[in-house]
């Protein structure tokens, strides 16, 4: 039987990867969190200071897998685990810029096909239910206002040490969105056949089970 593919897409701090999570956990699907593919080639490009028309090359040599552990999605450049390294601002910044260039997109086209052809997947990014997975069986667009998101993303920063300030985040935010939406290749846009989410208004839980409700009704209910 064919599995069951769920395209989530949206703008960074939208809650995506929060709220795939308790989709998936809810429905017991694989959770796949495609931006740390992109995050780790610019991990890659950045720590072995790659110039832009090295990378094509290069990335012949880039040794990316996704692994689930216990469940959960860890991301691998060959054998070491850089799930966390990529988590930074200057690693988020570097991916916006590096995910805009073709020869990257290229190469993790067939790495989340592949996934979502061998698993019933809750898939999250940016061009999955335009690009990656143009037959999802569900498609959503996540999204929230750019102040929600800054909002979120500074309360969440706020108790770390030498946490940015709300308009140093906001500025941030505005600026991921211009680039991803702004791109040549694959930007950032919402299907035609997607169903919009609004979360500005509402917390992780409502969000979820707006999503589960969405799913159920157009697949005729989970697994
Ligand atoms: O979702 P994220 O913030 O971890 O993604 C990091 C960057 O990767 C983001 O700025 C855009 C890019 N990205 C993309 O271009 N396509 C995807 N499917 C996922 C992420």
């Amino acid at each position: 039987m064919k599995n069951i593919n769920i395209a989530i897409d949206g703008p960074a701090g939208a809650g995506k990867s929060t709220i795939a999570k308790m989709v998936s956990k809810k429905l017991g699907y694989i959770y796949v969190d495609t931006g740390a593919l992109y995050r780790t080639i610019a991990l890659f490009i950045t720590e072995n200071n790659i110039p832009d028309e090295e990378i094509e090359t290069a990335l012949e040599k880039a040794d990316v897998s996704l692994r689930f552990i216990d469940g959960a999605q860890r991301v691998f450049l060959g054998d070491r685990d850089v799930s966390d390294l990529i988590r930074t601002p200057e690693i988020s910044m570097a991916a916006s810029r590096t995910s805009a260039i073709p020869a990257v997109r290229k190469y993790l086209f067939g790495t989340q096909q592949k996934i979502a052809a061998e698993n019933n997947v809750i898939m999250d990014g940016r061009d999955i239910g335009t690009v990656v997975l143009p037959n999802a069986d569900v498609k959503i667009f996540l999204t929230a206002s750019a102040e929600e998101r800054a909002n979120r993303r500074f309360k969440e920063l706020s108790e770390k040490p030498n946490c940015p300030c709300y308009e140093e985040i906001l500025s941030d935010i505005i600026e991921r969105d211009r680039q991803d939406m702004t791109r040549e290749v694959s930007p950032l846009k919402q299907a035609e056949d997607a169903v919009l989410v609004d979360t500005t208004e509402l917390d992780l839980e409502q969000s979820a089970e707006a999503i589960v409700k969405i799913i159920t009704e157009k697949t005729g209910g989970g697994k």
